[in-house]
């Protein structure tokens, strides 16, 4: 699950990557929308269909009934102002929880208030579901950087990858796809910031 009660951090950004990369992989992958603004279902409307199939799930609707009962993996892509009992709700469906980040001010406080809530949640206190912090939209060499290099070390919640503000994903969600389906010359060094991240999801570390 991808979450932040912040808008624009990511999230839908994040999801819709994370459900191309493990698609790519060969694995069966559904992405579950349950922000009714649709950033990942209308992602998946503009995807080729020469490329791996994705599920989609209108999870605002419908909740998880229809992921198909074969699927790897579930994607959750999460509404922003996400609180209290809504919030407890969401993070049952959720053994894994990315907090995407940006390096500013407001969204640094934003977030610290959100992780303070999101580990207060029974089901991550007793860590029954993990959480890491992703930077999102870093510029190399600004100050506010360092700021949340700092901020998300002190936060005592895992920071696992920063990734660089970047046209490909502009670029790539256009398109339907994801950065790991872009050439190789434009996208390598989003794919080396994303190691990481990938290797996170991947371990055992990231699950419950
Ligand atoms: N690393 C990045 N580089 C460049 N643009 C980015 C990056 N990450 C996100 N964006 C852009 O920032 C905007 C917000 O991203 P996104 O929609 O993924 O955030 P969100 O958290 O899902 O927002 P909301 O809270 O509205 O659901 C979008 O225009 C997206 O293309
Ligand atoms: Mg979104």
């Amino acid at each position: 699950m991808v979450m932040n009660a912040k808008g624009g951090c990511g999230k839908s950004t994040l999801a819709t990557n994370i459900a191309s990369y493990f698609a790519n992989e060969g694995a069966i992958v559904a992405l579950a929308d349950y922000d009714p603004q649709r950033s990942s279902l209308d992602w998946l409307e503009r995807r080729p269909e020469n490329r791996p199939e994705i599920h989609a799930v209108a999870g605002f609707k419908g909740g998880l009934r229809r992921v198909p009962r074969n699927a790897d993996y579930v994607i959750i892509d999460a509404p922003a102002r996400s609180h209290g009992t809504e919030l407890t709700n969401l993070v049952k469906h959720a053994e894994t929880i990315v907090v995407p980040v940006l390096p500013s001010t407001i969204d640094m406080q934003a977030t610290s208030r959100f992780l303070d809530e999101l580990k207060a949640v029974g089901k991550v206190s007793r860590k029954q579901a993990k959480i890491a912090a992703v930077a999102n939209r870093v510029r190399d060499n600004t100050l506010i950087f360092d700021d949340l290099d700092e901020y998300l070390t002190k936060a005592r919640v895992p920071y696992v990858a920063a990734l660089r503000e970047a046209q490909n994903y502009v670029r790539a969600y256009t398109r339907g796809l994801g950065i790991f389906e872009l050439p190789e010359y434009l996208a390598w060094p989003d794919w080396e910031e994303w190691e990481p991240l990938t290797a996170w999801l991947r371990s055992v570390r990231s699950q419950p």
